[in-house]
């Protein structure tokens, strides 16, 4: 008899209903977003610094700094960044900028490190960030740990992943604002699993790019070959976390469980679920032992963003049939997001100005799109009222 967890067991019932009624998840009306939304330059620099420079973003998975003095350094949005496990294996985050006259102390990539030392004049600065030796320290003049440190990011690791806010002196409380979606995030025990690869894919404007990750209705017509394979099109799920959401397909499978008795169901087989960290993290199982972790960040302006994608699996594939599966994974997830999903938003972008549309309309099948647009606006006048009483 399999184990069913109850709550797999109450998605799986629900999507079954949804697929008997040919129906899906509903928001009670369709949503009319204004084309602004999509390419107003003030807007769009209003939104990168209310929600990107402010709000704690996954930058990376635990997994990428496995052990105490790994570090992983990137640029997001132009900013370096180095992240850091220090000898006490907390992650820390820096700007990867050299507190005398601005090299970037490591490259970006993976590794790890004893120390910083400026590849420039060699200044050293420990894991904890702090300016720990200068060369010719007799010569250079007053310099301290206290006024010459590495610049940290306010930076927290939950759930397998580690957060940061980009803005220097912006704190959080990552508890708090992952709320109850900690609790499904967690599920997907994310430090336990394998990195096989990891690329960034260049992609049309951020809402336009982020809105393919919200929805299925797209899934028969867009991805007949890759992901539409093995999902139901136009059947989901919507459950809200305060700004997060997760949302459920149904795989092609899911209609076999008709034929048989419920205590015999494994449910998380006839399900896809997509954890969506607000406002760019996607986590989605596709096909059993393999996952695809995707980051999507908005370009210098409203017309371009950068996905970075991870594609992990529950073990490193050790046999030629599990590496044959993990590639085969991957292949599907490039091909969906890069040949797929992001030549239809190029598209998009291309017509975008063309006065076609002055709004988008947003289906009422597409719930968790309405709820992105909706958290955007409130994060938007949020961070536009907290301006206003400074
Ligand atoms: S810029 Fe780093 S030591 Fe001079
Ligand atoms: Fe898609």
């Amino acid at each position: 008899m399999p184990t069913q967890d109850p709550e797999a067991m109450s998605l799986v019932r629900r999507a079954l209903e949804h697929y008997c009624n040919k129906t899906t998840d509903q928001a009670p009306e369709t949503l009319s977003q204004p084309i602004s939304a999509y390419i107003d330059p003030a807007r769009f620099r209003h939104e990168v610094q209310a929600l990107f420079m402010r709000l704690p973003l996954a930058l990376a998975m635990s997994i990428e700094l496995p052990t105490p003095k790994s570090y992983r350094a990137m640029t997001v949005m132009g900013l370096p960044i180095v992240l850091i496990r220090g000898e006490d294996s907390r992650v820390r985050a820096f700007l990867n900028a050299c507190r005398h006259r601005g090299a970037l102390l490591c490259r970006d990539g993976r590794g790890t490190l004893e120390r910083f030392v400026c590849p420039y004049h060699a200044w050293q600065y420990d894991l904890r960030g702090r300016l720990t030796g200068l060369y010719g320290a007799s010569t250079f003049g007053e310099v301290s740990a206290e006024t010459h440190s590495m610049t940290e990011l306010a930076c927290e690791e939950r759930a397998g992943l580690v957060w940061a806010a980009l803005t220097p002196g912006v704190t959080f409380d990552i508890d708090e604002w992952l709320g109850d979606f900690v609790r499904p995030l967690e599920g997907l025990r994310l430090a336990n699993w394998h990195l096989y690869e990891q690329r960034d894919i260049p992609g049309p404007g951020w809402k336009i790019a982020w809105e393919g990750y919200l929805e299925s209705y797209h899934h028969n017509t867009v991805h007949p070959n890759t992901v539409g394979k093995f999902t139901i099109g136009n059947l989901t799920l919507h459950d809200t976390f305060g700004p997060h959401q997760r949302i459920v397909f149904g795989r092609r499978s899911l209609p076999e469980l008709l034929e048989q008795a419920p205590e015999q169901w494994e449910p998380d087989k006839h399900i896809r679920r997509i954890h969506l960290g607000f406002p760019n993290l996607a986590v989605s199982g596709v096909l059993g032992d393999h996952c695809l972790v995707s980051q999507v960040f908005p370009g210098p302006t409203p017309e371009t963003t950068v996905t970075r994608q991870s594609v992990l699996s529950a073990r490193e594939p050790c046999t030629e049939e599990e590496k044959a599966a993990t590639e085969a994974f991957s292949q599907i997830g490039l091909k969906a997001v890069r040949d797929e999903d992001y030549v239809i938003g190029a598209g998009v972008q291309s017509a975008i100005h063309s006065g076609a549309n002055q709004a988008f309309t947003i289906g009422r099948n597409e719930p968790a799109v309405q709820h992105f647009h909706r958290m955007v606006a409130r994060f938007a006048d949020k961070a536009r009222a907290a301006d206003t009483a400074r």
